[in-house]
């Protein structure tokens, strides 16, 4: 069942609804969108404060790490700071809804915040979460921080004194490779995949909606904003994530 090409804003295309919901896998793909409505900033936004002048990319790297330890251990803790003032907000609500009640619905996010989880959601977390930190020199060791940490350096690891860093996967890093295992097989599974809330630039996440539409499979971009992937998405969702997700499982009558 091929459902509608084009773009809609507003009411889910009822042959679009009957394709989810008969969908054996629905795959959702998402990205720094679907937490704005938390108040955290995306990638792309400009950023605030102290950190005006300094670009995501030139901070979530290991060179900068190296070179500058203390500026990049307390940007993470500034966004930690961030996060922990946030809650999950309706896109993550509606995404673990999906997956409660859809026959087999997987979840992968490029998102460190870890608000998914906390709205009840199993993810792949492809780039990490910014609660986790681990030994630099990688000795092993590795912890979960409850909260922002204080200290204006990375504190040395318990086990090898070497300095801890975020456990998060930073440009130019490889992503674990069981995670982006599991996420390939849930896109080579799903004939439906949702892509949420990202601007589909940094790889290999942006690949994952590539491979699903060279196989045929229906890709849902749900984002406001025109992305490089707009242009080939089977439909377009011109809708915040916030809005259009709730509406999906509502449309769908999924119990909450
Ligand atoms: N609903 C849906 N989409 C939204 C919303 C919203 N409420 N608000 C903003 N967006 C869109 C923006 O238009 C943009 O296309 O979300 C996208 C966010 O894009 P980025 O800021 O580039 O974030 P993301 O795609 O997740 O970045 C991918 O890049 O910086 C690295 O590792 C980092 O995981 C991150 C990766």
């Amino acid at each position: 069942m091929t459902p509608p090409a084009g773009s809609f804003e507003t009411g889910w295309p009822s042959a679009l609804l009957d394709e989810i919901a008969a969908a054996g896998t629905v795959a959702v793909l998402t990205g720094a969108g679907v937490s704005a409505a938390s108040g955290i900033p995306t990638f792309r936004e400009a950023q605030t404060g102290l950190w005006t002048r300094f670009r995501p990319e030139d901070l979530a790297t290991p060179e900068a790490f190296a070179a500058n330890p203390a500026r990049v251990w307390q940007w993470y803790q500034w966004r930690r700071s961030l996060i922990a003032r946030a809650e999950p907000n309706g896109a993550h609500r509606a995404v673990a809804r999906l997956q409660r009640h859809l026959i087999d619905c997987r979840v992968i996010t490029q998102n460190v915040d870890g608000l998914h989880e906390r709205a009840g959601a199993r993810v792949s977390a492809l780039h990490g979460n910014i609660w986790r930190q681990r030994c630099q020199r990688r000795c092993g060791f590795s912890e979960t921080a409850t909260e922002p940490d204080d200290r204006p350096e990375p504190p040395p690891c318990p086990a090898c004194a070497a300095p801890m860093r975020p456990d998060v996967v930073w440009f130019g890093e490889s992503l674990p490779a069981d995670v982006l295992k599991a996420a390939v097989t849930a896109v080579e599974h799903a004939e439906v995949v949702l892509v949420a809330g990202t601007s589909g630039l940094v790889y290999p996440a942006a690949a994952l909606p590539e491979q699903a539409l060279a196989r045929g499979r229906t890709v849902v971009e749900i984002n406001p904003d025109d992305t490089p992937l707009s242009a080939v998405a089977t439909v377009r969702c011109r809708n915040a994530a916030d809005a259009a997700l709730p509406a999906l499982c509502e449309a769908l009558a999924l119990p909450d």
